[in-house]
């Protein structure tokens, strides 16, 4: 539970891409796609969260627990639908097309981490809490890494001369996983989660969101005649991540070693007053807070 109670409010934000140029980060071609990935990968992803969770609100016996989740679900819809709204205007835009990857995540999202994946029949109805506990604890497990790169991207130097417009979904965005960070984890214990279950997540979570960041962005690149060889993803994460134009991958895998700790908890994971500061300064959080101020 976070202590003391921090009400997370959803933040109507809306960006305008009709500028933003493919590399975004400026002669960075390769971090831009890494980075886009998110465009393709979260609008399927966060929707699924939202499903999930609006399972388990009718379990949630805590309050704060309780409205803490409700928050959780309407910025992440949010989330969902920003990185939507990039895909016509940025990158059909600049020719690339990403529906062969998108087909592919709403089959997982959608058919493989539904309800019933094998059918609505007596035994799948009879596992539904089980089955339910099982994705909580894996967007427990995700939301480990989005608090990690918002974080980073919330704190980075490395990428403040790039476009502002997808800086600020980017840091938007990733100052709103600092701020929600602990309710995917505490939602998962309240559920009755165990930290073998933790620990078995992590280790899922690790793999595929690895192969999804490689496969997303894999097929960015193929399509960007700025990049003649596609290397390796990760040889190229790993000298991005060196450069500082992504996070490290040595603070990324401690960052997964912390969540098999005993004590871990996400509230030591970053700093909420560090997302705040920046939500304050956001252009689209603020034009948000003006519109709902004004009712506009
Ligand atoms: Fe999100
Ligand atoms: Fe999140």
């Amino acid at each position: 539970m976070t202590a003391p109670h921090h009400r997370l409010e959803q933040r109507k934000v809306r960006f305008d891409f009709s500028a933003t140029p493919l590399h975004w980060v400026p002669d960075e071609p390769e971090v831009s796609h890494v980075m886009n990935t998110l465009h393709i990968l979260l609008p399927a992803g966060e929707f699924w969260f939202c499903r999930v969770y609006n399972k388990a609100v009718p379990l949630i016996t805590d309050p704060l627990l309780l409205d803490d989740v409700r928050g959780f679900i309407k910025q992440e819809a949010q989330h969902a639908r920003a990185h939507d709204s990039a895909l016509e205007p940025y990158l059909y835009r600049h020719g690339i097309d990403p529906s062969k990857f998108l087909r592919g995540v709403r089959w997982l999202f959608d058919k493989v981490l539904c309800d019933h994946p094998l059918g609505d029949n007596a035994l799948s109805r009879r596992l539904q809490r089980w089955w339910l506990v099982q994705r909580v604890g894996l967007i427990a497990a995700v939301e480990h890494f989005t608090c990690v790169l918002g974080d980073w991207v919330i704190t980075t130097d490395k990428l403040d001369h790039a476009n502002p417009v997808m800086l600020d979904l980017m840091r938007w965005h990733g100052a709103e996983e600092v701020e929600h960070r602990c309710v995917a984890h505490d939602l998962h214990v309240h559920l009755g989660g165990s930290i073998v279950m933790r620990w078995f997540y992590m280790v899922v979570a690790t793999l595929a969101l690895t192969y999804l960041f490689h496969a997303g962005s894999r097929l960015m690149m193929r399509q960007d005649p700025a990049i003649k060889r596609v290397r390796g993803f990760l040889p190229l994460w790993r000298e991005l991540g060196r450069r500082g134009v992504l996070p490290r991958m040595g603070a990324i895998g401690r960052a997964v070693g912390r969540y098999f700790l005993p004590g871990y908890h996400p509230r030591t994971e970053s700093d909420t007053s560090l997302a705040l500061a920046y939500l304050a300064s956001s252009p689209a959080a603020q034009r948000a807070a003006e519109e709902a101020r004004t009712g506009i």
